[in-house]
């Protein structure tokens, strides 16, 4: 299987720190990836070194066969093949824009309306996505007045149209109460069980978010790796409680994860 990512000692040094120090991680084809750490371990500088909006200050960083910053590799080219749903990207996208506005735009690169006619299968497209994340009765509603959980959905959708062979979540379940996680969750599960579906890697701060489908969990800490592989092996309690510096179990039942501390003595 060919690589979708693939990291070699590749650090990301600002002010003198390394927020990501030293890591090597590669994901193939088919793998579908979470990524767990604490605050400010390195899970969105990951991710922007995988979206290829971040270059590595050592090592080096080659996403779907291109190497970033190497001879021959045009990023713009690149980004169109990566879908990237993160709260960064809400903040840019124009308020007063409709959901499926907000949607279509991706297929041209953009975050503002463009105001020339879309084709037509765009918009197919566009409200096949937003269908498939429950998003049908939001089409015309201003992107801005979305609660968190609805505007979470429409990102996701977003970074689906541009048919990309990666697709980069960022938190995707955070800010969403109870039902709204379970929700997405089965809709990321879904998607993650779809051969057809790209390569991910999901953010999370919480094991209860992993859908079942996903393969694959990276653990870091201080932007050092500190275990990544196959979920069944490296979602243990062990590597959990060294990741967060706590005492934590870990459980499996059925297709879902929980985790909590030890109880009190
Ligand atoms: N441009 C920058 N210059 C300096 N430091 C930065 C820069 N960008 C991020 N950092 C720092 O790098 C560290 C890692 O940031 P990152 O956003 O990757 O963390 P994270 O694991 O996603 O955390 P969170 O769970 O809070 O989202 C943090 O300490 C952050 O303050
Ligand atoms: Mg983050």
């Amino acid at each position: 299987m060919s690589d979708v990512l693939e990291l070699v000692d590749v650090s990301v040094v600002r002010d003198g720190r390394a927020l990501v120090d030293d890591v090597s991680w590669s994901v193939k084809e088919g793998e579908r990836w979470v990524i767990l750490g604490p605050n400010g371990a390195g899970k969105t500088t990951l991710l922007n070194l995988a979206s290829s909006y971040l270059f590595p200050s050592r090592g080096t960083a080659t996403i779907l066969g291109e190497q970033l910053g190497g001879v021959g590799t045009d990023v713009f080219e690149l980004r169109p093949r990566i879908g990237m749903a993160g709260v960064a990207m809400a903040d840019k996208l124009p308020k007063k824009q409709t959901v499926l506005q907000t949607v279509l735009t991706a297929a041209y690169g953009m975050t503002a309306t463009w105001h020339e006619n879309y084709e037509a299968v765009d918009e197919e497209r566009a409200r096949a996505f937003l269908d498939r994340l429950g998003m049908t009765e939001y089409l015309d509603r201003e992107f801005g007045t979305l609660s968190e959980g609805e505007r979470k959905r429409t990102l996701i959708a977003r970074a689906m149209m541009t048919d990309p062979e990666l697709l980069l979540l960022d938190e995707p379940a955070a800010g969403l109460d109870l039902g709204g996680r379970e929700d997405l969750v089965r809709r990321l599960g879904r998607l993650a069980r779809d051969p057809y579906a790209p390569s991910m890697i999901m953010v999370t701060h919480h094991v209860e978010e992993i859908a079942p489908g996903f393969t694959h969990v990276l653990m870091i800490r201080q932007g050092k790796i500190l275990a990544a592989g196959p979920m069944e092996t490296e979602l243990s309690s062990r590597n959990l409680s060294l990741c967060f510096g706590l005492p934590l179990i870990v459980e499996h039942t059925g297709d879902r994860y929980t985790a909590h501390g030890l109880p009190l003595s």
